[in-house]
């Protein structure tokens, strides 16, 4: 066990309520990293049988990897994304849907050849990094704390082949709004050269893989001004597919439409609830093909992901012309967002069952 005692050690966990991350400035948080105290780790050797027999909280720390695991030469990796909301007017902290991302864990595990925590382990584990890096939850409105499981293949493998030891690995960071813009829209640009997924890829799980090819396309929209890239697919490079970041709906004459899920895109947590919010409130919501034209000629734009949470887009630019969308009070996006965020952040009754308090 030569990986695990590398591990930064636990002295203690603080366990007081203490209220406050130090001197860091609440109203300015946006998406950097501020190191919190504790990580939670878990490892699964050959002799474990694929399962993860034990984990522990530690100091949040670097960790050792071996130059040959899996994950450094083979991106044999995969995260998650999940926020903790202090809640309001009583102790504690609500997490959102948190079974769903255990299972999307697993079910890219399946994928990416690993063995994956069983949904309890994943929530235990959740619960424990919360409450061990309390004081860096962020007051009520000023954002949450991000958590960020991570599951790669720790152990050494030269030849291509699934590693033989693998790692589960949750730390934590307050975040503020994603998009530099804040809460105000964003203006998007349509890479007609890169593309992010292709049919039978990983573009539907949650692996590491999927993320660093995007930066190029990234870096080069931001140099030109825009907030990010929209993503085509690759075969007739004339349908939606995501952000870097997000998933993206579109909504016209009421219609709310999203692309289908169909292995290339990433089913979403935010986008599923807002799927099922959009239709509670009465909205006919599509899944389907939606094609450049039908974002060209939509009402509103918009963005759904953990992290992005529902983020209006008011300009689109494809083919060098710049398109505009409504934005502002009265839109749907801004009905969807207000609905999502007040469940997540303990304002609303949540008649979903979609909150779990720590
Ligand atoms: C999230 O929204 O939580 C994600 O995982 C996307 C990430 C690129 C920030």
């Amino acid at each position: 066990r030569r990986w695990q005692s590398s591990l930064p050690q636990l002295e203690h966990v603080d366990r007081s309520d203490e209220e406050s991350g130090g001197e860091i400035d609440w109203d300015n948080l946006g998406f950097g990293l501020t190191p919190t105290d504790y990580m939670y780790v878990m490892r699964s050797s050959p002799e474990d049988l694929g399962a993860f027999p034990r984990g522990e909280l530690c100091r949040y720390g670097n960790i050792e990897l071996s130059p040959s695991s899996g994950v450094l030469n083979y991106a044999q990796g995969l995260f998650e994304g999940m926020k903790a909301y202090r809640r309001p007017g009583r102790a504690g902290y609500t997490l959102f849907r948190p079974e769903e991302n255990a299972r999307r864990m697993q079910h890219g595990a399946e994928r990416m050849c690993m063995p994956a925590p069983s949904v309890d382990q994943f929530v235990s584990a959740v619960k424990e990094t919360v409450l061990a890096n309390r004081r860096w939850v962020p007051p009520q409105g000023k954002g949450a704390l991000y958590l960020r499981p991570l599951l790669m293949g720790s152990g050494p493998i030269l030849g291509l082949a699934p590693a033989p030891e693998y790692t589960f690995l949750i730390y934590a960071a307050p975040v503020g709004n994603y998009f530099k813009e804040g809460l105000a829209p964003i203006n998007l640009v349509v890479d007609d050269e890169f593309h992010r997924a292709m049919p039978g890829g990983t573009g539907g799980v949650k692996t590491i893989a999927n993320y660093a090819p995007v930066l190029k396309a990234q870096m080069d929209a931001k140099s030109k001004g825009f907030t990010d890239v929209l993503y085509l697919d690759s075969v007739h490079k004339r349908y939606l597919e995501e952000v870097s970041s997000c998933n993206v709906f579109v909504v016209k004459g009421g219609v709310v439409a999203t692309p289908a899920t169909r292995g290339t895109i990433l089913p979403g947590i935010t986008r599923k609830s807002v799927v099922e919010l959009a239709r509670d409130r009465g909205y006919k919501v599509e899944e389907r093909l939606v094609s450049i034209d039908d974002l060209i000629d939509a009402d509103e734009v918009f963005c759904t992901g953990t992290a992005v949470v529902a983020a209006p887009v008011s300009t689109v630019t494809y083919q060098g012309r710049r398109h505009e969308f409504r934005t502002g009070p009265d839109t749907v996006s801004q009905e969807l967002y207000t609905t999502l965020t007040s469940i997540q952040m303990g304002l609303a009754e949540d008649s979903k069952g979609w909150t779990v308090a720590v």
